[in-house]
């Protein structure tokens, strides 16, 4: 790498440390947004961002573009969810409507781009009727264009599914279909407040096959109230032996949003100690049976089977158009930006012929580096070619990321190669600190006047 002026950096690990808490509460999902999500603004123009939209910003806009449409409902709260949800279900058609309505702005907007990848999710997406996921499909088919789309997932619980609404997917070109069984052992389920029958959830699984949706995906929690080792390994087991095609190992992240957390509850050493036991237990037998890492926590059969919006969004920054309450989305070059959770919020906006959206963060290419360094590194490496194909920029070209990334080789933290960089970190609470020191300057600044907000002192940078 070229070399850079050496100015010092301020020393703000302590600072960031205690800012952790906020950082992590506010992103319930990996890989960590950048600009931080806590940093979003609520005034986004609405007129530059169709603008955006319309002019297709970019090359990688169109080559993986994802849409996430999402279904925020759901008939009862499990005490170990972070999603957001509301239990209003009484509201489901109002929101269906307004739903709808954003699907008409979007395909005005997008002029048939092409989708590479679809997820639609919840919450719960089968909550919708059979006349309502007809519906549904039909105005995305009519409005969008989905046909060159490699993967269409549908993400939902299996107890507000059935065989008419499975051969709705099949029909309307669902190829991957994940169900959420979270554990089958009755004691854990009732104290996480989930009513849910194996046999049933076996009956679901079995439709799914005889109408020869290509691929399943089943997800079982790691560490939930109530849950012990042989209870978890059981369930792998049991889930194992149907052979779904995809298995979500999910290792129990006690957010804020959580019942579990807001009840004021937190996880011992103990708990800490018997997920990581459950994760060590689970590995082996999952490679044993053809199960192989493909991101995330999932492990796969066949790597065609992954969420390839997810790693589209890991190996690109590819963009996705979000739809629907709360859902998040990425204009590549442009914003990132999530919509109103609030339903009546949500109603409300598109009643008026307006997009839902509640917060944003202007982007440029410097910000889309450090987004794509971020999450790479959390992930543990970043090659300096893929920097150069995704953004047609050397990072020779930014020499303040440069300085920046050398300051934290200085201490141990990275590795510097000529064609990679190597993460040396280990946790999330480890990333989350010290990436900060590639925060572009504007971010930066709002990050201490956060700290200062919460009364975290700060020694003001002179340097930066
Ligand atoms: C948005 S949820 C949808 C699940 C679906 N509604 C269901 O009832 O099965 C997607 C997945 O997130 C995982 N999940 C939920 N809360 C979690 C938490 N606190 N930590 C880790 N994973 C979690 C669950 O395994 C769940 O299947
Ligand atoms: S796990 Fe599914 S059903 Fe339970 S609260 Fe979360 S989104 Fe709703």
């Amino acid at each position: 790498m070229a070399g850079a002026p050496q100015k010092p950096l301020k020393n703000y690990d302590h600072l960031f440390a205690n800012i952790i808490p906020y950082f992590l509460g506010e992103a319930n999902r990996l890989p960590l947004d950048y600009p931080p999500r806590l940093l979003w603004q609520n005034n986004i123009d609405e007129a530059d961002f169709r603008e955006k939209i319309r002019s297709s910003p970019s090359d990688i806009f169109k080559k993986t573009l994802g849409l996430y449409l999402n279904i925020p409902f759901c008939q009862h709260r499990c005490v170990f969810c972070c999603h957001a949800s509301h239990l209003t279900v009484h509201k489901l058609n109002d929101y269906f409507d307004a739903l709808l309505k954003e699907i008409d702005i979007y395909a005005h907007l997008l002029n048939k781009t092409p989708f590479k990848s679809v997820y639609l999710a919840g919450g719960t997406p089968s909550l919708l009727n059979e006349g309502q996921l007809q519906e549904l499909f039909d105005r995305l088919h009519a409005g969008l264009n989905l046909k060159k789309a490699v993967q269409f997932s549908f993400e939902t619980g299996p107890a507000t599914l059935n065989e008419g609404k499975i051969k709705i997917l099949k029909k309307n070109g669902v190829d991957r279909l994940g169900l959420g069984v979270q554990s089958l052992d009755p004691a854990v389920l009732k104290i996480n407040n989930r009513p849910q029958d194996t046999r049933q959830v076996k009956h679901i699984f079995d439709l799914a096959r005889k109408h020869q949706i290509k691929f399943i995906s089943l997800d079982l929690m790691m560490g939930i109230p109530g849950q012990t080792v042989d209870s978890f390994m059981n369930d792998l087991k049991t889930l194992i032996s149907w052979k779904p095609d995809v298995l979500h190992t999910n290792r129990f992240k006690p957010m804020i949003t959580t019942v579990f957390s807001k009840t004021g509850n937190r996880l011992s050493t103990e708990d800490e100690q018997r997920i990581k036991e459950m994760d060590l237990l689970s590995r082996p037998l999952l490679r044993e049976h053809g199960y192989h890492a493909t991101g995330g926590h999932q492990r796969s059969l066949d790597p065609a089977a992954r969420n390839i919006q997810l790693s589209d969004a890991i190996q690109f920054n590819s963009s996705f158009i979000a739809i629907g309450g709360f859902a998040n989305g990425h204009i590549t070059g442009a914003y990132r930006y999530s919509n109103h959770g609030d339903v009546d919020e949500y109603i409300r906006s598109l009643g008026e012929g307006k997009l839902p959206i509640e917060k944003g963060y202007k982007l440029d290419t410097q910000k889309e580096i450090v987004h794509y360094l971020f999450t790479s590194l959390s992930m543990g490496k970043v090659s300096l070619r893929a920097i150069e194909l995704l953004y047609g920029k050397s990072l020779n070209e930014y020499p303040r990321i440069i300085e920046k990334l050398k300051y934290l080789e200085s201490r141990g933290k990275i590795s510097l190669h000529d064609q990679f960089i190597k993460s040396n970190m280990t946790s999330l609470e480890e990333n989350t600190t010290y990436l900060q020191y590639l925060f572009c300057d504007d971010v930066l600044e709002k990050m201490l006047q956060l700290a200062e907000a919460e009364g975290i002192p700060i020694d003001r940078p002179q340097d930066r």
